[in-house]
């Protein structure tokens, strides 16, 4: 089993290295790729120095290719990775609205993965952590309305934005001006409602993929959802609100309880002392955290929940990850 990283020396690319690692994957070979950037640098994978290789314009020598180097460098190659054998496990956005592509969370919908035809997509992240937790209530009591505000970490624009953060927040506290070149705002101290671009109906691409990718993955087309995406100051972990409207009779007891066996979930939900979903708590964590599980006030037979989950873990390299396992 030989598997390949491109976009190794990423945000998300780092986190595939140690989930590989720390899930004992069962590879033969790793390799990594990035761009002319970090080629010739290295890192450790098993205790072994790994040399970080230029991307090649051309076919991977791989059984499982991990893409996480953007949308341009996945939609202009991996059909080429797949056609010489490999599978390519794909995190950016440029294959999930293919049909013929199949969009995977192991929890939810692992035997769509069969049908691929050489690349498999991973979710966007506010989709995943969202859907880790729907699912299980949507099978349960049947979700019919999903609205959804998110709380978005910094993460989710790579390490880039990470250091956009702390630099800019730095600047702030020295008393310099704060600029921005990642987000379309300064971040620190701010919320921006703005993740990636506006669409013709007003909602941010960021809000329709939670739509797209969400009936997609739950094989429910008709599914009604609306999603408002904020990019928020914290480094990782993103943390989302939701109001659901059930088809079936619903209490936040039982909804407990349905969530308190679902695999990838941690039911973090005890407001009296103080614990609930958050992203400091969630950071590192393989589950999604969700709590705060109480009866909406404005919608009958509907709840409200927040969940927190790793942005860069469940969000993309775990779930990646758990894709290969999949395969193998
Ligand atoms: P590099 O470090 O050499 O720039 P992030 O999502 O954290 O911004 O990371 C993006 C990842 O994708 C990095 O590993 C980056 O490598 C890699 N990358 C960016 N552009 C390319 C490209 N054109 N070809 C291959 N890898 C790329």
């Amino acid at each position: 089993m030989r598997v390949a990283i491109v976009g190794a020396t990423g945000a998300v690319g780092k986190e595939l290295i140690k989930v590989l690692e720390e899930r004992e994957f069962p590879l033969d070979e790793l390799r990594l790729y990035a761009s002319a950037r970090s080629a010739g640098t290295t890192m450790t994978f098993r205790n072994q120095e790994l040399t970080v290789e230029l991307t090649p314009e051309g076919p991977i020598p791989a059984d499982i290719v991990s893409a996480s180097a953007g949308g341009g460098v996945s939609k202009k190659w991996a059909r080429t990775w797949a056609g010489e054998g490999a599978v390519v496990v794909d995190n950016s956005s440029a294959w999930r609205y293919d049909p013929e592509v199949p969009l995977i969370i192991p929890e939810i919908n692992p035997r769509a993965a069969k049908n691929h035809k050489g690349i498999i997509a991973n979710p966007n992240c506010t989709t995943a952590i969202l859907a880790v937790a729907l699912w299980p209530l949507h099978r349960a009591f049947g979700a019919k309305n999903v609205v959804v505000s998110t709380y978005q970490a910094t993460s989710g624009a790579g390490a880039e934005g990470m250091q956009e953060l702390l630099d800019e927040t730095r600047s702030f506290l020295d008393g310099k001006p704060v600029g921005h070149k990642v987000f379309q705002h300064p971040i620190p101290f701010n919320v921006i409602p703005h993740i990636d671009s506006f669409q013709d109906n007003d909602y941010t691409r960021e809000e329709m993929k939670v739509v797209w990718e969400t009936r997609k993955i739950f094989g429910e087309s008709g599914m009604k959802i609306s999603c408002t995406a904020v990019r928020i100051p914290t480094l990782r972990a993103h943390s989302e609100a939701a109001t659901v409207i059930f088809e079936r009779p619903v209490s936040p007891a039982a909804a407990r309880e349905v969530l308190a066996s679902a695999p990838g979930v941690e039911v973090v939900d005890e407001p009296a002392r103080a614990r609930y979903p958050m992203p400091l708590t969630a950071t590192g964590k393989w589950n999604v955290e969700v709590g705060r599980i109480r009866q909406n006030l404005a919608f009958d037979n509907a709840l409200d929940f927040f969940v927190s989950g790793d942005q860069l873990l469940k969000g993309a390299a775990l779930n990646t990850v758990q894709i290969a396992e999949l395969l193998v």
